[in-house]
């Protein structure tokens, strides 16, 4: 069946977002369908229901979903501020019965005959708890037989194998694959969508982009924060399952997977699952827990004195782990995943680092001269592309430098915005593009190969340390003993990489005022 389309091709939709007056539809949710409605990507007629156990009035709903909806001060923004907030409704109902559902499905035929519409998207911004009460109730009281039903379903899904299993049948037998968006937002960010294009686009990169030239693959995420408040559901996952499992596990398959057939959905996926395959699951000699502590200055709190965290809780914070992919294009590669909270910077990034020249093993230009190049591809914060290659120092000598070719969003594309990753992703659902969303054998892929180590780590018998680090450092110590196992070379050179708008945002920040030197965890 295909979507009621506008003119313009637009499907046009009735949107819901269960869990409404959660953090999540709050901080994205919304602001993301407004970022859609603004830019004209959702139709006039797309009405938007609200639907939560919390009793509130209509007034009370507006203000809570405005909240985080940012730059409104031109006429022109607040104008349509306005036009999306006029067909926003709320329905207060509870999770597990059918009256909530019946008072809903009430107001969404009452919306449809206003607009003329029929095809309905639901977006469950709602603990993975009630995941499944709530598709039954809707497909028992709000599934429409005339037009389109799709169900965004958010992350965590499951615990491990057995649970992501047992969540994917209970959903299996309500709604049919092409009817399910698992969303991971990492696939609607920016330059993780960038990543098949450097790939498949440029011919030297696609060249070389094997184990005869890559040493070892760095993916890292780093916050500065720590759980602040969000330490109930926090300490259940730990930090493996929150970020790790899901959205690093993705960039992982997108640098590492074949070429795609085509660009549809299904072969992408298909790609995504084949390489996964290829992975065993994770072993604990090759796993690096930490959770943080007071910082040094004693101003930020430790993980275990956060009031929403468990008395004596034993949750990594921080873990680092090593991948290793059995196909002849990265059999001896490592793939090292690091991601803390609390750590001393905010960034996503991967760093390919490839292997040296042979000239430089021959001591053509003296030993620890050409560094190994590196492909840095920078997610987050300031969006940026850069390869770092030995250079002669400019001057009389012969000596050398590591400088870099650097494509900085920033300065490359000034009249453009980057889209947040939510607006992406639900734009593609509301177009019924699956490529971006997570199919269930990819999921059961990358629950096989964390399901073991996490049931050890879940005992917390001694036997993989959680090693304390401070709050706001670099994490574990251990981390540069562990990540030179797996083959990371640490330059010898100090290497600053020139970050444009945020340096001259906050000169401080960076070396010699103009660059940020690269942190290497
Ligand atoms: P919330 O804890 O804010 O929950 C959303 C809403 O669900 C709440 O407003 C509440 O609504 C209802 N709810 C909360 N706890 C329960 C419960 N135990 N039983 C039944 N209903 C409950 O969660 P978030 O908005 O933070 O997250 C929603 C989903 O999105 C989760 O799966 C989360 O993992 C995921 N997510 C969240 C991110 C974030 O930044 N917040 C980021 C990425 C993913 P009411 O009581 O009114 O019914
Ligand atoms: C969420 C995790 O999925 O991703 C959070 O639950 C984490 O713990 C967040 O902070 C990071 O997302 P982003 O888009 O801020 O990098």
């Amino acid at each position: 069946m295909t979507a009621n389309t506008l003119s313009n091709g637009r499907p046009v939709f009735t949107i819901v977002v269960l869990g409404a007056s959660g953090d999540l539809a709050k901080k994205k949710t919304f602001p993301a369908l407004f970022g859609l409605f603004l830019h004209g990507h959702i139709a006039p007629q797309t009405r938007i229901v609200g639907y939560a156990r919390t009793k509130m009035d209509r007034p009370d709903f507006l203000k809570r979903i405005s909240q985080h909806i940012k730059n409104t001060t031109t006429p022109k923004v607040k104008v349509a501020l306005d036009q999306f907030l006029d067909q926003c409704t709320y329905v207060s109902g509870v999770y597990d019965q059918d009256g909530g559902f019946q008072d809903l499905e009430k107001e969404l035929k009452r919306v449809e005959h206003e607009c003329k519409v029929q095809d309905r998207l639901f977006y469950m911004a709602l603990p993975p708890s009630v995941f499944i009460p709530v598709a039954n109730g809707l497909k028992k009281n709000c599934y429409t037989t005339k037009g389109i039903n799709r169900l965004i379903v958010e992350k965590p899904f499951g615990m491990d194998l057995e649970s992501s299993r047992t969540l994917s049948k209970a959903l299996g037998a309500l709604y049919r694959e092409d009817e399910i968006y698992r969303i991971d937002h990492y696939l609607g960010k920016e330059m993780v969508k960038n990543i098949m294009i450097l790939r498949f686009t440029n011919q030297i990169f696609g060249s070389c982009w094997d184990r005869d030239h890559i040493s070892n693959v760095q993916i890292t995420f780093k916050e500065k924060i720590g759980t602040e408040g969000r330490g109930g559901y926090f300490d259940e996952f730990g930090i493996m399952r929150d970020v790790m499992q899901n959205h690093l596990f993705q960039i992982l398959s997108l640098i590492a997977m074949e070429a795609p057939a085509s660009l549809n959905a299904e072969d992408i996926r298909n790609a995504k699952v084949d390489v996964l395959r290829t992975i065993p699951p994770v072993i604990e000699s090759e796993v690096l827990l930490g959770q943080y502590g007071r910082s040094e200055d004693g101003a930020h709190p430790s993980y275990l004195e956060d009031d929403t965290v468990p008395k004596g809780s034993k949750t990594a914070t921080f873990a680092a782990a090593a991948f290793h992919i059995h196909n002849p294009r990265w059999e001896g590669v490592p793939f090292v995943l690091k991601c803390g909270k609390a750590l001393d910077q905010q960034k996503v990034e991967i760093r390919i680092q490839f292997k040296e020249m042979a000239a430089n093993n021959n001591n053509l230009f003296g030993k620890d001269v050409a560094a190994r190049n590196e492909l840095v591809i920078r997610v987050q914060p300031e969006e940026a592309v850069y390869l770092k290659m030995t250079q002669k120092l400019p001057g009389l000598g012969m000596e050398t430098v590591m400088s870099e070719l650097n494509l900085s969003y920033n300065s490359r594309f000034t009249n453009l915005q980057v889209p947040d990753a939510y607006e992406n992703l639900i734009l593609d659902a509301i177009m019924g593009e699956q490529s971006n969303f997570v199919r269930s054998d990819e999921l059961d892929e990358a629950w096989r190969i964390f399901t073991p180590i996490l049931h050890k780590i879940d005992r917390h018998d001694g036997s993989i340390p959680v090693e304390v680090y401070p709050y706001g450092s670099r994490g574990p110590k251990q981390l540069p003993e562990f990540i030179r196992r797996f083959g990371f070379e640490r330059h010898l050179q100090p290497y600053t990489w020139p970050e444009t708008s945020q340096t001259a945002a906050n000169p401080s920040s960076a070396a010699a005022g103009s660059a940020e030197t690269e942190s290497k965890l």
